[in-house]
């Protein structure tokens, strides 16, 4: 195979989607903090979410379990896989990565891997990095999944966090279009470390590693000032899709769907009004299983796919800790 043949697209082969069975209503979550289904609705568009409960499962089990079913979908065997990549902020541990975990479930024998760290941003990063090692002619069969078990770093007392994360798992297969006539058409991806106060997980790093105080402290929860994420998302998030729309000389008819992250539903009208598109055709899942952080992307895709048809214009955008945002035009494949 050659190196560095730099003619092919990265299309999307096939996607799936995996959610634990367990669903946490808001009615649930108002008997466990003081909220409410209203408020809840009202604020963020979220009705329930998927929790994984069993103990001895993790973010890498869920990626297994989406990987597996795309693999049965789209006929490919485990040992066929070139790369993974697994966008995610709830590694099972710091180390092994969940890369290396999910080769080892589905047998991916003779696959390159690592994770991406990217907050809820790390689908489409994932994707973009993905695409380059297809377009560069390394690679033939890359996957990206975007996993995260976030029940597994939510205070369950913190009512301005626990009422939006989910648990979730999603995976893409990413082939060469030759034709360089569909795929990942091209990407304006951006991180500021100056935003890093406002959401994160203070301990459980090299700074801060565990200990009793850290456990003490709730310092092993995600931190979130909400109103100043939410002031960024919105802006930001709306002005890479205006960009990367105002790059490619698409208007808002040209574009025929909007992958938000699934953060706020606030957040994706906002984006969507400044798109000029109509909120038919934007993709919301977000009421029922809130975010996933890395998989609401991918598990739009999974939910969509149906209706989607090849040569479709979608334009993915996302907003995350970091700060980090972006937003990937794709032209959909199948
Ligand atoms: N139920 C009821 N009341 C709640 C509540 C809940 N679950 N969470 C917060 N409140 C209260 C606050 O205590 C505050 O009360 P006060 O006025 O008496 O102080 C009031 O509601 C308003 O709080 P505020 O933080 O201004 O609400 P908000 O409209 O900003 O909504 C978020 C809070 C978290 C939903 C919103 O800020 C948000 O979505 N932020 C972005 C989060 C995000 O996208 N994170 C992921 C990164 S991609």
């Amino acid at each position: 195979m050659s190196i560095n043949r730099l003619n092919r697209n990265a299309k999307i082969s096939g996607v799936a989607g995996w959610l634990p069975d367990y669903v946490l209503t808001n009615e649930e979550l108002s008997r466990m903090v003081e909220t409410s289904d209203d408020w809840i609705t009202t604020r963020t568009g979220i009705k329930e979410r998927r929790i994984l409960k069993d103990p001895s499962k993790a973010t890498s089990d869920m990626g297994a379990n989406a990987l597996n079913k795309l693999l049965n979908k789209c006929n490919v065997g485990a040992d066929e896989i070139d790369l993974i990549i697994c966008a995610t902020v709830t590694p099972d541990m710091l180390f092994p990565s969940t890369a290396c975990l999910i080769a080892d479930k589905v047998g991916a024998k003779n696959a390159f891997g690592f994770d991406l760290s990217a907050a809820c941003s790390a689908f489409i990063f994932a994707l973009d990095c993905a695409s380059k090692y297809i377009s560069s002619g390394q690679y033939n069969k890359v996957v990206v999944i975007g996993a995260d078990k976030m029940s597994s770093i939510v205070d369950y007392n913190d009512r301005q966090t626990c009422v939006i994360f989910g648990d979730g798992a999603a995976a893409v297969l990413l082939e060469p279009d030759d034709e360089c006539a569909t795929g990942v058409i091209d990407s304006i991806l951006k991180i500021d470390g100056a935003g890093g106060d406002y959401l994160k997980m203070i301990a459980g790093g090299s700074l801060n590693p565990a200990s009793l105080d850290s456990v003490k402290m709730g310092h092993h929860f995600i931190y979130q000032d909400g109103k100043t994420v939410f002031k960024f998302a919105v802006t930001k998030m709306a002005d890479v899709a205006e960009q990367i729309m105002k790059k490619n000389n698409l208007s808002g008819e040209d574009v025929d769907w909007l992958v938000p992250h699934q953060a706020n539903l606030r957040i994706i009208d906002a984006t969507a009004n400044r798109m000029n598109i109509d909120s038919e055709k934007v993709m919301v899942n977000i009421h029922k299983y809130g975010n996933t952080t890395a998989a609401t992307i991918p598990l739009c895709l999974a939910d969509w796919e149906d209706k989607l048809n090849k040569g479709d214009n979608l334009i993915l955008a996302a907003f995350g800790g970091g700060f980090t945002w972006g937003a990937v035009y794709l032209k959909w494949s199948y």
